[in-house]
């Protein structure tokens, strides 16, 4: 048995005692009970939520809400910098050393007015099918992106 697996063992045996008194028994399961609400908030805060993209400036859809497993995705492609997608620009040069994480891509590409939304729903093509496009791999067809759930 290797010293990882023993240490296991006598830890298991150890529990066992301890929850077989009826004071240490409340205790340990008030302990369960406040460890399980932390990592539920914890899930909730987390940014694994992130399902589709979910821009608020798009008021009225036309077509189903984009599937983004954000997470998931980004380790999938394995994509390392956070600002290939949330990028920071300045002079027309986009920064390798700066971000902007935590910003919707519309407060920068123009939201309600008309006109910009197109402008909108370009630089999001672009930027999504654009990667998918160059590095053949990820969905291109409208349909795999904006997919009915
Ligand atoms: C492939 C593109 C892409 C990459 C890479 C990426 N993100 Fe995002 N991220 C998005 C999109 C798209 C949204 C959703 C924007 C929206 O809904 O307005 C988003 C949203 C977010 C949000 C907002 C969460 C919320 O609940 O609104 C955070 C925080 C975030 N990303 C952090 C990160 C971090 C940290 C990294 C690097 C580890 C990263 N992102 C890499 C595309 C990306
Ligand atoms: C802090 C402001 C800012 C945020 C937030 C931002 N961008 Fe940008 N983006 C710029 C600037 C500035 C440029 C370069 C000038 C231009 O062409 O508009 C640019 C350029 C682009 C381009 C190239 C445009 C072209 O015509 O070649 C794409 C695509 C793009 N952004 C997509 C996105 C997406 C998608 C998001 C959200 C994940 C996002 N941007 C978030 C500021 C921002
Ligand atoms: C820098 C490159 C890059 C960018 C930017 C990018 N993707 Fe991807 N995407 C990939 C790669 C690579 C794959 C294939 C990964 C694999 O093999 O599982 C992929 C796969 C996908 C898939 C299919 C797998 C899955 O996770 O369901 C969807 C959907 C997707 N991308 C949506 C998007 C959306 C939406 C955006 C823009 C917000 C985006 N991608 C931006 C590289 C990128
Ligand atoms: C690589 C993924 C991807 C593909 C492929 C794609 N889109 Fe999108 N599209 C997006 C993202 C991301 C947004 C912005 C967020 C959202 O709408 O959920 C968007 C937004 C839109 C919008 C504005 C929002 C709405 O629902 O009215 C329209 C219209 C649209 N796309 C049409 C199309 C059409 C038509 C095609 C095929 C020619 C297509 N898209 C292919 C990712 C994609």
């Amino acid at each position: 048995m290797t010293k990882q697996k023993h240490n296991f063992c006598l830890a298991i045996e150890f529990f066992r005692k301890i929850s077989s008194m009826k004071q240490t028994k409340i205790l340990f399961y008030s302990v369960f009970s406040i460890l399980f609400l932390l990592v539920g908030a914890f899930a909730a805060f987390s940014q694994e939520d992130i399902e589709t993209v979910n821009d608020s400036a798009f008021e009225n859809q036309t077509r189903p809400p984009v599937v983004f497993f954000h997470d998931t995705h980004n380790e999938n492609a394995a994509i390392e910098e956070c600002n290939a997608c949330h990028h920071m620009f300045e002079d027309g040069k986009r920064l390798d050393d700066d971000d902007s994480i935590g910003m919707e891509c519309s407060e920068c590409h123009c939201s309600k007015m008309k006109d910009s939304m197109a402008d909108l729903i370009r630089v999001y093509h672009l930027q999504c099918g654009g990667c998918h496009l160059k590095q053949k791999t990820g969905p291109v067809m409208c349909g795999e992106c904006h997919r009915k759930r």
